[in-house]
């Protein structure tokens, strides 16, 4: 992959003299869905699949920049003292903002770069293909100019830039369980005060399979911003009874005692949503601490359920893809995961009926929605790291 990555940086820009090649990880969220905003609890693991990178430093302050994955796009390039969004500058935008965030930050960079992209996770599918742009971005940042800054810090830039320069109010979730990966191992992550603890996934022979309904999404243009306004309006509302900082503070019982002070059926859905998808969360992870994985896979059923019918995120193609594999054996549990509209689904599989899973989740998406889903089973990695 290495000699590969090197080969092509040398055929878009001359030579290979002074090139490093990087990696950082996509990622999965195993349970724990539109809670990190929330102030509650995600339970999200780093893939082995993620986006290479292969820079240099030059002598000036420009910016060139190359991906395979969008190589119809060739070399798009600008300088370092003129990083705004820019709609023509396409994928660009994301390693951009991370430029612009250190700068904000104070950490100036002191001269450009020649930078080619590689990644091996679907784009758009819910796998944070964008957040591993980010998280590689201050990780070759940190690499190349020396600046003092941490794991957990580069995680913090990384939706900082997001949220600042491309738009899209996502929470940490995604950047952080990218940035501080483990193998073989999902982080419990408190999103209120950031504390965190890896848990061991032991599956019993199971794997963990994503299926890919191909319906592209695009954080920006969905309705992830309004979810979010929809969850604090909620939370003001609750406010007016009961003092909490955020839906994540609440138990069920005291949501059920406080939500007649939400004043719209809808407003209630998703904060109900936000409050019991933290709850099964802290429940998943006990479960899975006590070897009981079929608990575990409920939790992840229940999930699903609450995304669909209170937070509305699901839509025909994921609820096709999880309402399918419900129905095959072998099957722990199945949920839509990221942000929704489209995007991924995670499943925890027997290892002897993955087939059998691909095979007839496979045929009835392609009935119903007319177009193939993709599969992947895939594997907890590591966070970023040079090659
Ligand atoms: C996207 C966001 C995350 C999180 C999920 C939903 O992936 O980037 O911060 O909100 O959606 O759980």
């Amino acid at each position: 992959m290495k000699e590969q990555l090197l080969r092509k940086f040398e055929e878009v820009f001359g030579d290979i003299q002074g090139a490093k090649v990087y990696f950082a990880p996509g990622r999965v969220n195993l349970i724990g869905e539109h809670t990190d905003y929330n102030g509650g609890h995600v339970f999200p693991c780093a893939l082995t699949i993620g986006t290479y990178a292969v820079v240099r430093k030059r002598q000036d302050r420009a910016l060139q920049f190359y991906s395979t994955n969008f190589a119809h796009l060739g070399v798009i390039g600008c300088f370092l003292d003129d990083l705004v969004p820019d709609p023509t500058a396409d994928w660009t935008n994301y390693p951009k903002g991370v430029m612009w965030a250190f700068e904000e930050k104070g950490m100036k960079i002191p001269f450009g770069m020649d930078i080619l992209l590689s990644g091996n996770i679907p784009n758009g599918s819910g796998l944070s293909s964008s957040a591993s742009v980010e998280v590689l971005t201050g990780f070759f940042l940190r690499d190349l100019f020396g600046f003092e800054v941490s794991n957990q810090e580069l995680a913090l830039i990384g939706q900082f830039s997001e949220n600042q320069f491309n738009g899209v109010n996502c929470g940490i979730m995604d950047q952080f369980a990218i940035a501080m990966g483990k193998a073989n191992s999902a982080i419990f992550l408190d999103t209120a005060d950031l504390s965190y603890e890896y848990a061991p996934i032991e599956l019993e022979g199971a794997k963990i399979v994503i299926a890919c309904s191909n319906k592209k999404r695009g954080l920006g243009d969905s309705k992830y911003n309004e979810r979010r306004s929809e969850c604090e309006e909620a939370l003001a509302e609750l406010q007016q009874v009961v003092s909490v900082k955020s839906l994540g503070e609440l138990s069920e019982e005291a949501f059920e005692q406080y939500k007649g002070a939400i004043k719209s059926e809808v407003r209630m859905r998703r904060a109900k949503h936000a409050v019991y998808e933290n709850q099964r969360t802290l429940k998943a992870v006990e479960a899975l601490k006590a070897g009981d994985i079929l608990c575990f896979g409920e939790l992840m059923n229940a999930s699903h359920v609450s995304l669909r019918d209170d937070y509305e995120v699901t839509g025909v193609e994921l609820d096709t893809l999880v309402e399918a594999a419900w129905k095959v054996e072998g099957v722990i549990g199945s949920r839509m995961t990221g942000a929704g509209f489209g995007g991924c689904t995670v499943s925890i599989v027997k290892e002897k009926c993955v087939e059998d899973f691909i095979r007839r989740v496979g045929e009835a998406y392609q009935v119903k929605i007319g177009y193939a889903a993709d599969f992947y089973v895939v594997e907890i990695g590591d966070g970023p790291r040079v090659l």
